[in-house]
């Protein structure tokens, strides 16, 4: 299959390739597009043949459920059949957050086709803040499935060279919209049980969801054997193919240990990398490559940066990546939780 690279405006779409996209998603192909947070891999989320190629593509395990994306709030009505109590609650955030990066899981209507859903009882549903992914929604005339559009296990496209890269050949059309704003996938809120549950931490705090709702909301690992787990925990570790490890603890006790492993490592014929803040940065002159993500309190330069920079120190060759923590508070929850799996959880504690 020939991928098809579409240049789009981010704010203002071309007509002419936004139809060129819709027509490929009705007659069940596949389409990356840019959102707010990461490119999405969108395909008709009625049509369950055209869901299966997403699963295909990407090499993504079965039993993990796609995101569906709708262009305005009232296309949520049908694909969904909650009670009057859920059905306030999910307005209420709706209106606050949407469009947004919010994803709300809730009861699934029987049209909505087992595959996307993973055979789960309930539904994601998610309304971006992005005129490209509007427009491709809209004019589709139907919701689209849009998981990230990595290769399963990579790190989130942020670029549409991200996507190219990991299927080319693999999906009809890319939608190049430039880089994403956010950088980090969407919150997952489960609202189809009590107290709500977030899966997945982003841009949209757990604390302003409990503000939001006015009641109590667990945040991610809250989940016990009656909870219904987000089966994308387990499965997505966001990894780049070197080994990474995460380094936390006081920025001055993180420089001190990052520094002292690069000089083992040098000592040991071994080339280290490390994706570092601006201001631990120039302690890692002696590393083989170093991405600065951003200054270490700007959390929105740092989650904007952290996919780039871990596909980019990827490719250096080198033997390991070493990943500067940050305090994991707001949105450094969110950013914090991606670095985790990306190291696959090897973490060390500075001190
Ligand atoms: O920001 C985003 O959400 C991006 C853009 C493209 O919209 N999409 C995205 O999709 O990150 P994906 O497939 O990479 O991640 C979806 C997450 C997974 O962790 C999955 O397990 C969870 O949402 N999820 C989907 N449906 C669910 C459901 N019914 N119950 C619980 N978790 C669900
Ligand atoms: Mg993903």
């Amino acid at each position: 299959m020939e991928t098809e690279v579409l240049a789009v405006d981010e704010r203002m779409p071309e007509e002419a390739a936004l139809e060129r996209a819709a027509a490929v998603v009705r007659r069940g192909g596949l389409v990356a597009f840019p959102t707010e947070t990461v490119y999405g891999l969108g395909a008709d989320a009625l049509n369950e043949a055209a869901v299966r190629r997403i699963f295909e593509a990407k090499g993504r395990p079965a039993d993990n459920p796609l995101i569906v994306h709708i262009a305005s709030v009232a296309e949520a009505e049908p694909l969904t059949v909650f009670g009057p109590s859920t059905a306030r609650r999910f307005e209420g955030l709706a209106r606050r957050y949407w469009p947004g990066p919010l994803t709300v899981v809730v009861p699934k209507h029987e049209r909505v086709p087992a595959a996307v859903s993973g055979g789960l009882q309930t539904v994601a549903l998610r309304m971006p803040d992005h005129p490209v992914a509007l427009g491709l929604i809209r004019r589709a005339g139907r919701p689209l499935v849009a998981p990230s559009a990595n290769r399963s296990g990579r790190p989130s496209p942020t670029e549409a060279s991200h996507v190219y890269d990991d299927l080319n050949g693999r999906i009809d059309v890319i939608l190049d919209g430039g880089a994403t704003s956010i950088g980090v996938e969407s919150t997952v809120l489960d609202l189809s049980v009590d107290p709500p549950v977030v899966h997945r931490p982003g841009a949209v705090s757990v604390a302003a969801l409990a503000d939001a709702l006015g009641t109590e909301v667990r945040g991610p690992g809250a989940e016990t054997d009656a909870r219904p787990v987000s089966p994308g925990v387990k499965y997505d570790h966001y990894a780049p193919a070197t080994r990474c490890v995460l380094i936390e603890g006081k920025p001055e006790l993180i420089e001190k240990a990052i520094v002292a492993a690069i000089a083992d490592d040098d000592k040991a014929g071994k080339r280290s990398a490390v994706l570092a803040t601006r201001e631990g940065a120039p302690a890692y002159a002696d590393a083989a490559a170093v991405c600065i993500a951003g200054d270490r309190s700007d959390h929105g330069a740092i989650a904007r940066n952290i996919y780039r920079c871990l596909r980019r120190l990827d490719e250096t060759g080198a033997d390991i990546i070493y990943i500067e923590g940050i305090a994991s508070e707001g949105f450094g929850e969110a950013i914090m939780n991606r670095l985790r799996r990306a190291a696959g959880y090897r973490i060390v504690r500075a001190l």
